[in-house]
């Protein structure tokens, strides 16, 4: 039977190093979901259309080097708000959460829309200004703090405001607040959550 870890929140708030912390302790697979719109959004500045990118994209795409940029960020998160858009993805990632026995699955409306019936549901958070820090010092161009922060803001709100499948926790969702927690402690919380839930496999 296979087991469900969904984890959603906003940019840099520690959900891609606590997911694959989580899929490497428990022994399962890890899809860090953001990289499929980044993939698309990196087609559509490449000059495709956002809906035809995401029903070509194929694994390789997710490979490719340059989809952690800033620009690329951006475009994910306006192709993301286009609905046939995220109909493409969503068999992809339902497909992904219950192969093999278990899947942690990062994004923004896995708790929500994706896996709804997910065993576990976290929704990870910390302060804009904290999250903007850690993806400044992520960055090695010369783009500067404010910047950074500017758009960490215009991505949440365009994230939590669009009208389809926005950015949520889920009713039944534990919350964690990274804000003041060093990378250990917010694994472990994760971890400990999961734990709680799983009996092994
Ligand atoms: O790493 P970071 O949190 O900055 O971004 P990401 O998780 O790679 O996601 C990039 C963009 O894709 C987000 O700003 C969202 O607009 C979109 N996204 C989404 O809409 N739904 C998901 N499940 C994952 C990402």
């Amino acid at each position: 039977m296979a087991f469900t870890v969904a984890i959603d929140g906003p940019a840099a708030s520690g959900k891609g190093t606590i997911s694959r912390a989580v899929a490497q302790r428990f022994g399962f697979r890890h899809l860090d979901t953001g990289l499929l719109y980044r993939a698309t959004g990196r087609r559509v500045l490449n000059g495709e259309d956002a809906v035809a990118a995401a029903t070509a994209l194929m694994p390789d795409d997710l490979q490719t080097d340059g989809l952690r940029s800033a620009d690329v960020a951006e475009a994910a998160s306006k192709v993301a708000a286009i609905p046939e858009v995220r109909a493409a993805l969503v068999a992809f990632q339902r497909r992904f959460a219950r192969l093999g026995d278990g899947a942690v699955l990062d994004g923004r409306d896995i708790g929500t829309v994706i896996c709804p019936e997910a065993e576990v549901k976290l929704f990870v958070t910390a302060s804009a200004e904290v999250r903007a820090a850690r993806r400044h010092a992520e960055f090695d161009d010369d783009t500067t703090l404010e910047e950074v922060l500017a758009d960490v803001k215009r991505r949440d709100e365009r994230d939590a405001g669009r009208a389809d499948a926005p950015m949520r926790a889920a009713e039944d969702a534990i919350r964690i607040d990274t804000t003041e927690m060093s990378i250990a402690e917010a694994v472990a919380a994760a971890e400990g959550a999961v734990a709680a839930v799983w009996s092994g496999g």
